[in-house]
């Protein structure tokens, strides 16, 4: 069967990259986590001491910083200028800061660039923000994926428990509905649902429940 190009949307902590992972790995694709390629660069921004308001200096920093994923068991490891950053980027502060730095054009232009590129063969699953809308507007499938703002906030406080992070449940719901305001609003690629994108609310369903209902729509295409 043909390779196709999957696009997974959607607000922070909706269970994209769960389901990605586990689609790519049956359809025997890559996993693309575009979102990582935000985070790493913050990172390297927090890091550095370069302001996450400064496009310019961000731009710049990212012509040095080469991101690289590495398949691994269950997912992907993540590194910047050969410096695995797999755990590091997923902390508070590089969480509460990406948003800030996604907004910039010069940040998002070069990002999206080497995201196309790695998408060039097809037989590829990304997840992101913009993947349906600005990265492969072609993709065959597109879903957009949501959930209540409670159970994204539970899921991961869950998710941070295993990671030993401890911030309280009603501060993560905070932190999930300013990121994901941040993201709407932006002037340069929201996060909007695609005109061609299938939205699937997994509110109150399992990782199973979701991977299967996302399987239908992708064996339609397939
Ligand atoms: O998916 P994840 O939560 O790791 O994404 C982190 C942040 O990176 C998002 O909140 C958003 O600001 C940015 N992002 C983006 N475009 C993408 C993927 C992520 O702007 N395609």
């Amino acid at each position: 069967s043909k390779k196709i190009s999957i696009a997974i949307d959607g607000p922070a902590s909706a269970g994209k990259s769960t389901v990605a992972k586990i689609l790519a790995k049956e359809l025997h694709y890559v996993y693309c986590d575009t979102g990582a390629m935000y985070r790493a660069i913050t990172y390297q921004a927090l890091v550095n001491d370069v302001d996450v308001h400064d496009e310019q200096a961000l731009v710049q920093l990212l012509q040095k910083t080469m991101i690289t994923f590495e398949p691994h068991q269950e997912g992907q490891k993540v590194f910047v200028n050969q410096q695995e950053v797999t755990q590091v980027i997923r902390k508070p502060q590089v969480t509460n800061q990406v948003s800030h730095v996604s907004v910039h054009k010069g940040v998002r232009e070069e990002l999206v660039r080497r995201q196309q590129k790695i998408a060039e063969c097809g037989g590829i699953v990304m997840d992101g923000r913009d993947i349906g809308t600005a990265v492969l507007p072609n993709a065959e499938v597109k879903i957009f994926l949501i959930a209540s703002v409670e159970e994204r906030a539970e899921r991961r406080f869950l998710e941070n428990q295993k990671n030993g992070i401890d911030t309280p449940l009603e501060k993560l719901k905070e932190e999930i509905a300013t990121r994901d305001h941040i993201d709407s609003t932006r002037k340069i690629s929201p996060l909007v649902q695609a005109k061609d994108a299938i939205l699937v609310d997994t509110t109150g369903l399992n990782i199973p429940e979701v991977v299967t209902k996302i399987k239908e729509i992708v064996s339609k295409q397939v």
